[in-house]
């Protein structure tokens, strides 16, 4: 890929460059602290050595308004440290989306600054926005397969467009399908699949780069229960192997269950930003919370 697209990373490593996904099967993930970090991947020899809780992303004093009393977010200040999985909660029309879409750049703040990985967004060029989004992972809640392809042609499309190349997508899309749990399913189109099996080709599609940053919006909103369930897992494992997770979710029981920070929005405004009591506590593994997360639902 052109040495351009490094240069136009935010800090970030380029999403163009490949290396063999290195997932720790479940149960034998990595610990927090022990995972090899894509920010690190970047670090050069004479820079200091980056705390591993280092700031991913962060907002201050963020808000966005839609034109007269269209408010999206008010004076939105928090920040998200690496490897955390945070959830955004609140009623319908709080915010949450806005705050997925002023991180891809999808739309512009009114006021405050948004920095990912240390970079301020507004220094970012609008054409060089393509090159800073492959940093980050995008999940929604309709999933958006292209419906002519079938699996493993959604998730290499997804690889191609950031520059990989064929022999490159061929080494890396087994992990992934391995991972999302879609290895039977490589040839299927998207209607042949169910809604949790398209869902989790969105949510492969999303991490085939290895993406530092993961945004999931609503991602089990058209799921059942069970499916959903899934789906966290799948989340969960893509967080423990390194990855920062933010998930918008209506879903206030999942949530709770999750045991991770929360932070809840009203009409635009942050009225809470809780972690969890289990932090520090001993980390489960993704079966073990498969397994808990299936006892505890009704
Ligand atoms: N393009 C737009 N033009 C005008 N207002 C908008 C636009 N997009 C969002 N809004 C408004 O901004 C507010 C926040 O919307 P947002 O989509 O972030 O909410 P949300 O928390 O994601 O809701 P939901 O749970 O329904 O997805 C809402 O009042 C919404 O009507
Ligand atoms: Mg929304």
């Amino acid at each position: 890929m052109p040495s351009t697209e490094h240069a136009a990373s935010p800090g970030l490593p380029p999403g163009g460059e490949r290396r063999k996904i290195d997932l720790p099967p479940p149960g034998r993930e990595r610990r927090r602290g022990e995972h090899r970090a894509p920010l690190a991947a970047t670090r050069r020899p004479s820079a200091p050595v980056r705390d591993s809780r280092e700031t991913v992303v962060e907002f201050r004093g963020v808000s966005k308004l839609y034109g007269p009393g269209g408010v999206g977010l008010e004076r939105a200040t928090f920040a998200v440290r690496r490897q955390e999985m945070v959830f955004l909660v609140g009623p319908t029309g709080s915010g949450k989306s806005t705050i997925m879409r002023l991180l891809i750049k999808e739309l512009e703040p009114s006021e405050g600054r948004i920095r990912v990985a240390g970079r301020d967004l507004d220094t970012i060029e609008r054409k060089k926005v393509p090159y800073y989004r492959r940093n980050i992972g995008v999940v929604f809640q309709d999933f958006k397969l292209l419906p002519t392809r079938t699996v493993y042609d959604n998730i290499a499309y997804a690889l191609q467009v950031t520059g990989a190349s064929r022999k490159q997508i061929r080494s890396t899309l087994p992990d992934i399908l391995r991972l999302t749990g879609l290895s039977t399913k490589l040839h299927n189109y998207p209607h042949q699949l169910s809604g949790g099996e398209q869902q989790r080709v969105a949510v492969a599609r999303a991490f085939a780069g290895h993406p530092p940053l993961l945004l999931a919006d609503e991602p089990t909103g058209n799921l059942d229960p069970e499916t959903s369930i899934g789906i966290m897992q799948l989340l969960y494992r893509i967080n423990r192997a390194g990855t920062t997770v933010l998930i918008a979710s209506h879903d206030n029981e999942m949530v709770d269950r999750m045991r991770r920070r929360v932070i809840e929005l009203k009409r635009g405004r942050i009225v809470r930003d809780e972690a969890s009591g289990l932090y520090g506590a001993r980390e489960e593994n993704t079966d073990e919370l498969g397994e808990r997360l299936k006892r505890e639902t009704t």
